[in-house]
């Protein structure tokens, strides 16, 4: 079966996913589609020079019509944050532009899967399955994926311990009120309590440098992108190679953790060839439950300001 990904919004965010997953998977076609026409030509003719290397690949600039047979849609097109914004800043910009992009990629014929990048993340992708109405499997945001990424960096530098040894994840909101699992989480296969370096006051400046590090890599360069690219590269790929890999994802809430709203929140789930095939209810600490209930609730009064 040949592989098509269709990719909306060739920023920094939509090129560097472009490069990321040619490098790391096998497409047969990556169609790049943005509102300003000459970059996604540009971008194409540049990505076609490395095919060589990765396999053969065909990547063109093309509009709504080529995501007929695409197998995943990945939305990254939105206004990004300023130095100073936060993501729920961007709602009303956002919401607008999402609208101009789902309709006529679900007009097309599409009927792949959706993968959403763009900010507010649980907000869009929440809407996006709304304005496609596909089955809610079948609509993904790429959630808290790289905020549990950026812990697990933070938590190997301080136990001087490799990445790949830490086991903690953020979970609710990819946005001001997401949560650290700190409860269960584990380094080198014991609870994080048993580590004294990790005392409150350690744990109280990690999740401070976790929640900032967005907004200070936009004050140092103008935008984040190279680590949710590779988010999105992951999601695509264990898509196309129907790979089950579990993540953090901005997933559908059904009930989980006793959340009222019918909403997509930063939770782990499985994604596989036919999109999220399980939505896993982790176990949380009294505490972060309270913590995942306040997220789902901020989400919900945001969607409820939303006009669609
Ligand atoms: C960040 C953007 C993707 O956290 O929200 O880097």
């Amino acid at each position: 079966m040949s592989k098509k990904v269709f990719l909306v919004g060739d920023g920094s965010v939509g090129s560097t996913f472009a490069n990321d997953l040619l490098q790391n998977t096998r497409v047969d076609e990556l169609v790049i589609c943005d509102v300003v026409k000459e970059r996604p030509i540009g971008d194409a003719m540049d990505l076609e020079d490395i095919t060589p290397f990765m396999g053969e690949t065909y990547v063109h600039a093309g509009d709504y019509s080529e995501a007929k047979d695409a197998n995943v849609a990945v939305i990254t097109a939105g206004v990004p944050r300023k130095p100073g914004e936060t993501r729920l800043d961007l709602v009303a910009k956002n919401v607008k532009i999402l609208k101009s992009i789902v309709k006529p990629i679900v007009d097309s014929g599409f009927h792949g899967i959706f993968v959403v990048s763009a900010n507010p993340v649980d907000i869009l992708t929440t809407l996006t399955q709304k304005l496609s109405g596909f089955p809610k499997n079948k609509v993904i945001g790429t959630g808290t994926s790289l905020d549990s990424m950026r812990l697990k960096v933070a938590l190997a530098k301080k136990l001087d311990l490799p990445v790949s040894a830490i086991n903690s994840m953020v979970l609710g909101e990819h946005g001001d009120t997401s949560f650290e699992n700190f409860a269960e989480s584990t380094a080198a296969g014991k609870a994080l309590s048993e580590y004294s370096e990790l005392d409150d006051a350690t744990l109280d400046e990690i999740q401070t440098e976790i929640r900032k590090k967005g907004g200070k890599i936009i004050a140092n360069k103008g935008a984040t992108f190279y680590g949710v690219a590779m988010m999105l590269t992951q999601i695509v790929a264990a898509i196309l190679e129907n790979r089950s890999i579990v993540l953090p994802l901005s997933a559908p809430i059904n009930g989980e953790y006793g959340i009222k709203h019918d909403l997509y929140l930063g939770t782990p789930a499985v994604i596989d060839g036919t999109g999220i095939s399980d939505v896993i209810e982790t176990k949380l600490s009294d505490d972060e439950k309270k913590k995942m209930l306040n997220s789902a609730d901020k989400m919900q009064e945001v969607l409820d300001g939303v006009n669609l």
